[in-house]
């Protein structure tokens, strides 16, 4: 755990410089999440999955036969959702009204229905302000698409995570597999470039760099050492 005091000539952007907040956006299955909750335990801080309140709302729409481009539906599975997250045996487990339903949402069903679910401005707002509400002493790491640019524009450090779409594809089908899941590598490879065609070209928040935003292409790091590259960049900061 960092414990630097803010220099003296320098105003402190927070009161406790050594809970700083860290952006982290990029496309579908880019590593941005392992990194993410890599950063988090180095530092003690807190993790933040905005994915998988994506991913949650639509196994809840899903679920429930609504229509997210119905505005009244869409009203109502907000008004009955309530997402929170737990850590259990070490590891960041998404619940949706009390169940735990973190294998739930990584399922292709729901895969393949989250993006345009995550058009929907009605739905961002209300995970927007969930998200700020978690992130707002800072101390967290939050990795989605929209992190540094709506979520956190003011975070202290925000990094662009990129990587080849055959990279992408591969570490998501050996993910799957672990898991012991019967996934299809080309099946795997559409979801990830619909996704990333609808996150990108969406009018609401699409995905997209800051303007201060550092750029990690890790088409070539294994996960140690983007996490060196980011650990470096983190005590920049926190170094003043
Ligand atoms: O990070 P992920 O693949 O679990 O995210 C699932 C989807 O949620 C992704 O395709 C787009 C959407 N999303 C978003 O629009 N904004 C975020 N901050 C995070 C995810």
């Amino acid at each position: 755990m960092q414990n630097h005091s803010a220099t003296i000539n320098s105003e402190p952007k927070r009161k406790d410089m050594s809970k700083i907040t860290i952006a982290i956006d990029g496309l579908s299955s880019c590593g941005k999440s392992t990194l993410a909750k890599a950063l988090a335990k180095r530092l003690g801080y807190v993790y933040g999955d905005s994915g998988a309140m994506y991913r949650a709302v639509t196994l809840y729409f899903l679920d429930n036969d609504l229509d997210w481009n119905n505005e009244d539906d869409v009203k109502l599975g907000l008004s009955k959702i309530k997402i929170h997250f737990e850590n259990i045996d070490g590891k960041n487990t998404t619940f949706l009204n009390g169940k735990n339903v973190e294998d739930d949402i990584r399922t292709m069903r729901v895969s393949d229905s989250v993006s345009p679910v995550a058009t929907i401005s009605t739905i961002r707002k209300q995970m927007v302000a969930m998200q700020q509400a978690m992130g707002e002493n800072g101390g967290i790491v939050m990795d989605g698409r929209d992190i540094g640019t709506v979520v956190f524009p003011k975070a202290e450090l925000k990094l662009f995570v990129t990587a080849s779409a055959e990279v992408r594809t591969q570490r998501r089908y050996e993910e799957l597999l672990a898991k012991g899941w019967n996934v299809d590598f080309e099946e795997i490879k559409m979801n990830l470039l619909e996704r990333d065609r609808i996150d990108s070209s969406r009018e609401d928040s699409p995905l997209m760099k800051a303007d201060d935003a550092v750029e990690l292409d890790n088409s070539r790091l294994d996960q140690q050492e983007q996490l060196n590259i980011a650990l470096e960049l983190a005590h920049a900061v926190l170094e003043g």
